[in-house]
């Protein structure tokens, strides 16, 4: 059955997830991705970049630092409200977020069962999420920093950089993809919440008067984006925030949420309009003007920012739900074609026969050139092919006697498990219309 158990435990098994410092017991809230995880992110990096940036005149990208000067996390208002709710237990410490109901209840429950009839929770307190760390050898007020909750912050301070350095104008995009680090109450839900992790972050500069066309115009793009990396339509919704859920920043804002198995529907991409708010609060905290000007507009004015900001650790774990299918005996990971780990794996029939497995090394080393290829010479070749169907690798080369006469290979299809035959000659071709025709 497709649960988050059966997921986690394929993502071990294959090299996708690791929780992090494993030797030592773990961390809370962190993870590591292991040679196929860190394969599937690039995926998700480049079609991100790829979309947003390279095939686009309007937006331009940017990397900037983990670490920032600290009244850039005052300014932004980070540390006076990045804040969640913290209570803790009375019966056995524990803390946890009091602002969701259905952890609380489950905590309670916890306790019930184990014959505790009332559970009573401390007054709730808010908590800050921003991570601390020094700069420089004195460990005081004056050296304390902040590891970046958001890469937006970068961006907005490198605004006037960019407008001085670049032909961009208004509207246009800045985009930047890096770590964040949140110090969350409950860290959980395996990769959906977790403390550190990497975020694909655009900021849209529009005229104010813009705003709202250009918001319509970024949920379109990004649901489309969603839907060009193969979730499923039918597990894709967009959800807009009630007032009272809104960041301090925002004047409107909209979620796409994934329906996980046994979760529901969860947010994996945010979609906000967050006003003026961030150049005008940087404006005033660093005494710059900020606003924008151009030959266009006669007046300088603090442009609004439309924001797409999606966390790349959710998008993993919504790929991995979507792509996972238990079929007969064998489990399968359906990725798209062009995000697989691999496009193909590589085998010789036997290991043990010397002429089938110097040209199917052959084979991988000219495949390796233009795609991703695995190779694997150990086991039987069924248990081989077992082995790709759950990294997602969406073809087999099986080098075999015949190859030796004819020169042709099977090829076999993961999602159809069919084989054909193909020349050994022709494999570039062959695997470079099947990705053009699944790009589409
Ligand atoms: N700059 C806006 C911003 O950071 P957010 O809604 O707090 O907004 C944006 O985060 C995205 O970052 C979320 O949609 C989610 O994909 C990801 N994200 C946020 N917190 C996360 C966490 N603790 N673990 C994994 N991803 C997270």
């Amino acid at each position: 059955m497709k649960t988050i158990d059966a997921i986690v435990a394929l993502a071990k098994r294959r090299g996708f997830v690791y929780p992090s410092s494993e030797l030592y017991g773990g961390l809370g809230g962190f993870y590591d991705y292991g040679p196929l995880g860190v394969a599937l992110v690039r995926s998700i990096k480049d079609s991100w970049w790829k979309t947003i940036v390279d095939l686009r005149d309007d937006i331009v990208g940017l990397d900037s630092c983990i670490i920032l000067n600290p009244e850039v996390w005052r300014a932004s208002g980070h540390v006076a409200s990045f804040t969640d709710p913290l209570t803790e237990c009375k019966v056995c410490h524990m803390r946890i977020r009091a602002d969701q109901p259905v952890d609380v209840a489950a905590h309670e429950a916890m306790h019930r069962k184990a014959g505790i009839k009332t559970v009573e929770w401390t007054e709730a307190r808010q908590f800050n999420l921003l991570f601390r760390s020094f700069v420089g050898p004195v460990e005081d007020s004056t050296s304390q920093v902040y590891l970046r909750g958001e890469t937006c912050q970068g961006i907005f301070i490198n605004f006037p950089n960019v407008l001085a350095t670049t032909r961009v104008r208004i509207p246009f995009g800045i985009a930047q993809i890096g770590k964040a680090f949140r110090n969350e109450v409950t860290p959980g839900k395996y990769l959906f919440r977790v403390r550190e992790f990497e975020q694909m972050e655009l900021e849209y500069f529009v005229h104010p008067d813009q705003a709202g066309e250009m918001l319509a115009y970024w949920k379109n793009e990004r649901f489309r984006w969603h839907l060009e990396m193969g979730l499923g339509r039918e597990r894709l919704r967009f959800r807009q925030h009630e007032a009272d859920e809104r960041a301090h920043y925002a004047a409107d804002s909209w979620d796409i949420e994934y329906d996980f198995p046994e979760w529901g529907f969860r947010e994996i991409e945010g979609i906000a309009n967050r006003t003026d708010f961030d150049l005008k609060t940087h404006a005033r905290h660093s005494g710059r003007d900020l606003r924008y000007r151009d030959s266009q507009s006669p007046d300088p004015y603090y442009p609004f920012v439309i924001e797409p900001s999606i966390g790349i650790s959710r998008m993993f774990l919504a790929l991995l739900a979507d792509a996972y299918h238990e079929d007969g005996k064998r489990t399968v990971l359906r990725l798209k074609s062009g995000l697989a780990p691999y496009t193909a794996a590589v085998f010789p029939l036997v290991a043990n026969k010397p002429e089938l497995a110097s040209q199917a090394r052959d084979i991988y080393v000219r495949l390796k050139q233009l795609f991703r290829t695995a190779w694997d010479d150990r086991g039987n070749i069924g248990k081989r092919y077992l082995t790709q169907d759950e990294a997602g690798t969406p073809w087999c080369v099986t080098v075999d006697y015949q190859t030796l006469s004819d020169g042709s290979v099977t090829v076999r299809d993961r999602d159809t498990t069919s084989q054909e035959r193909v020349s050994r000659d022709r494999l570039n071709e062959y695997f470079g219309a099947k990705l053009s025709i699944s790009a589409k």
